[in-house]
């Protein structure tokens, strides 16, 4: 498993806390040279890749070369935490029905790199976390699992996302390691979670 963050990397961290997740990664790759990922990556004796989108023409060549990345280590699963670009077509179809992601929403609420903030600006009263199978379309995949968090009438951005945050560390480790084990099973847009022997 590869693993993909662009900032501080609780998600990364949780995955890395959980044993049956932890042997599966070998690779954390950023977008930023100065995500904290990195270094949470390199204190477990994880590979930490940095691919800055600086250094490729276009998102076509970006994409190819993050393709190599995963390609060259035999990676067999993505898991987006925190991964604040579109990963492209050459990928997804590469890895198709095998990258996960985790929104701080209920998709398809709030899709994009600023839900807790949309989600306070409309007022709603719920929000919450969805893991999803990445397909083509922006936030768009069939849903692996979804859990609401409410939204109280003091709350601010900190205080939401930190609640978001709890949810995420427990659902994205769960979905990470459903996936790995071969037991989830996808119909159409339907997303149907076979019972493991650990959880
Ligand atoms: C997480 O809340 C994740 O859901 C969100 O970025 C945060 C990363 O936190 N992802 C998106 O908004 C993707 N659209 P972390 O770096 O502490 O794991």
């Amino acid at each position: 498993m590869a693993v993909l963050a662009s900032g501080n990397g609780t998600n990364l961290q949780a995955l890395l806390d959980d044993p049956v997740v932890r042997p599966w990664i070998v690779l954390v790759l950023s977008d930023q040279p100065e995500a904290h990922a990195l270094e949470r990556a390199r204190a477990r004796d994880v590979e930490a890749v940095v691919l800055a989108p600086a250094f490729h023409p276009d998102r076509t060549a970006y994409d190819r070369a993050l393709r190599e990345q995963l390609e060259q280590r035999g990676i067999e699963y993505v898991l987006l935490a925190g991964f604040m670009r579109i990963v492209g077509p050459d990928v997804v179809r590469a890895y198709a029905g095998r990258i996960l992601n985790v929104h701080p929403a209920l998709l398809p609420s709030f899709p994009g790199t600023h839900a807790v903030a949309d989600a306070l600006a409309w007022g709603v009263k719920v929000t919450g976390v969805t893991v999803h199978l990445v397909d083509e379309e922006l936030d768009h995949g069939p849903i692996v699992l979804q859990e609401a968090v409410a939204v109280r009438p003091d709350d601010d951005w900190d205080s939401l996302e930190s609640r978001i945050h709890e949810v995420e560390h427990r659902l994205f480790p769960a979905a990470a390691r459903a996936l790995a084990e071969g037991r989830l099973k996808v119909e159409g847009r339907a997303v149907h979670i076979l019972e493991g022997t650990d959880d």
